[in-house]
């Protein structure tokens, strides 16, 4: 696991950014993993950017998000869908056809078994992105006994549905997500996180600095052989 620490959110998402171009253009056809949250926006306008100037084409690639809430229309503006659109796929010249996302409203057996076929079937991940929660998970895998394997239904917990309500303003949010697991992300070839602003700093060093626990699922990174973990000096303030 290497940690890079910078100054700021922005030069983090030029850094990782960068990253991701490269990997497309040395491999155009790339399998990107994608995530949501507010960490991922700073790479997603790099790239935007980077795409604007045409130093970059995406139209090749294939990407796969990380979860998607259930109980919530793919069309909804609050959906992780939507997020990507508006924040990437808008903004480059992704092809929608190539787009893979979980449907957290069909039948759950069924959905997760296709969504790992279809990684699979894609030659699996080249790049992933990840943000990190308060309470350390990836994706929607929450803090547990066990790291899960495959994409599952999960119920968020009180502090992720605390993280994320105002983002739905009055309307309750959803209770249940639908995420890849950790083996499903440990799966990619290349892993990058991003961890930025002082309420990540106790899951940063838990993460880095801890046991390789399911209590801090984004422990699991310390096992892989290539992740890179990019974090302000705010996030690494415990380090
Ligand atoms: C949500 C998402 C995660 C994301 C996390 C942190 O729980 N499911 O994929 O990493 O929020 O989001 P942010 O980057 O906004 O702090």
């Amino acid at each position: 696991m290497k940690v890079i620490v910078l100054d700021t959110a922005a030069q983090i998402g030029e850094e990782v950014g960068k990253i991701f171009v490269d990997q497309v253009n040395a491999k155009p056809d790339s399998v990107l993993g994608l995530a949501t949250g507010m960490s991922p926006v700073p790479t997603y306008d790099y790239m935007a950017k980077e795409y604007a100037a045409g130093n970059v084409s995406f139209k090749n690639v294939t990407t796969f998000n990380l979860d998607e809430y259930c109980d919530l229309p793919k069309s909804d503006k609050n959906s992780f869908y939507s997020f990507m659109v508006d924040n990437l796929f808008s903004r480059t010249d992704v092809d929608l056809n190539k787009v893979n996302f979980i449907d957290g409203n069909a039948e759950e057996k069924a959905e997760c078994e296709r969504y790992e076929k279809a990684i699979e079937n894609a030659g699996g991940i080249d790049l992933q992105l990840l943000g990190i929660g308060t309470n350390g998970h990836i994706g929607f895998n929450e803090p547990a006994d066990e790291f899960t394997q495959h994409t599952y239904k999960v119920k968020l917990t009180d502090s992720t549905i605390a993280s994320n309500q105002k983002f739905f303003g009055d309307v309750p949010m959803p209770r249940y997500a639908m995420t890849m697991g950790i083996g499903s992300i440990m799966k990619a070839k290349k892993i990058v996180l991003i961890a930025t602003g002082e309420s990540k700093a106790k899951a940063a060093y838990a993460m880095i600095k801890g046991e390789v626990s399911p209590s801090c699922p984004a422990s699991v990174l310390q096992n892989h052989e290539d992740a890179v973990i990019f974090l302000d000096k705010e996030a690494a303030k415990l380090l």
